[in-house]
């Protein structure tokens, strides 16, 4: 969890795919901490992305580390090829996970952190059991499957709720947030509690990636006091 500013994470989907190499050179350049990997298996979710080879490719590219979102069925069975791939961090569906305290196990014990991702019809209270085995947790701010959809406000009182519970038990767990975040809506989330943003298409579907980057990155440190 961090207890400092709050995080970038671009999400390189919505980037150029057939030069992730750039896609991670800028996100180095416009000072995000991790690169957000988005996995989908067209499945879970309906849309197909990529997986470990990829992962592994980006990681001789690029020293960034990387914020690997699975969203697939059956994640426990490429686990191992995910986290020998390179994830810095983890993050699988409660809605797509039978055991997901041995799955949450599996991913701690190689060093990585774990985070469960939350549709936005899962409320927050569903982690109650789970919650104090979590590095973090990820809010979804669309539905998932693809870049580029609305931010759906309501996420924000998931947020809030989240955070209620994770003060009140004391704990130490990280709040992510992931969907239609841009500079308009980047501040309340922060206010609401979330130390770590994903952002694609409002990074990249900007003329100047670098420059979008940062200023999301001021209007955060806004949100969290840190001007
Ligand atoms: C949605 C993905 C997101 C998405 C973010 O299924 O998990 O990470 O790529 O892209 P934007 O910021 O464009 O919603
Ligand atoms: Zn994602």
């Amino acid at each position: 969890m961090s207890a400092g500013p709050p995080r970038l994470a671009p999400s390189i989907l919505a980037g150029d795919l057939a030069d992730l190499r750039s896609v991670a050179a800028l996100c180095a350049e416009g000072g995000a901490e991790f690169l957000h990997v988005d996995v989908m298996d067209g499945h879970f979710v309906p849309n197909l992305t990529f997986g470990p080879p990829v992962m592994k490719a980006l990681g001789r590219h690029s020293e960034m580390p990387q914020d690997v979102h699975l969203m697939v069925e059956h994640p426990e069975r490429l686990l191992d090829d995910y986290l020998e791939a390179g994830a810095a961090r983890v993050s699988v569906h409660w809605e797509a996970v039978t055991h997901l305290d041995r799955l949450v196990a599996r991913i701690r014990e190689r060093g990585v952190e774990a985070g469960v991702a939350l549709n936005p019809a899962t409320p927050v209270e569903s982690l109650e059991e789970i919650l104090p085995s979590l590095d973090f947790v990820l809010i979804m701010s669309v539905n998932p499957g693809f870049a580029g959809q609305v931010f759906l406000p309501r996420s924000l009182d998931k947020v809030r709720r989240l955070r209620r519970i994770i003060a009140e038990r004391s704990l130490d767990v990280e709040i992510a947030i992931d969907g239609g975040i841009d500079t308009g809506n980047v501040r309340q989330a922060v206010e609401a509690g979330v130390g770590l943003y994903v952002a694609g298409s409002a990074v990249f579907g900007a003329a100047d990636p670098v420059a979008a980057m940062r200023e999301l990155k001021k209007r955060a440190q806004a949100g969290a006091g840190v001007e």
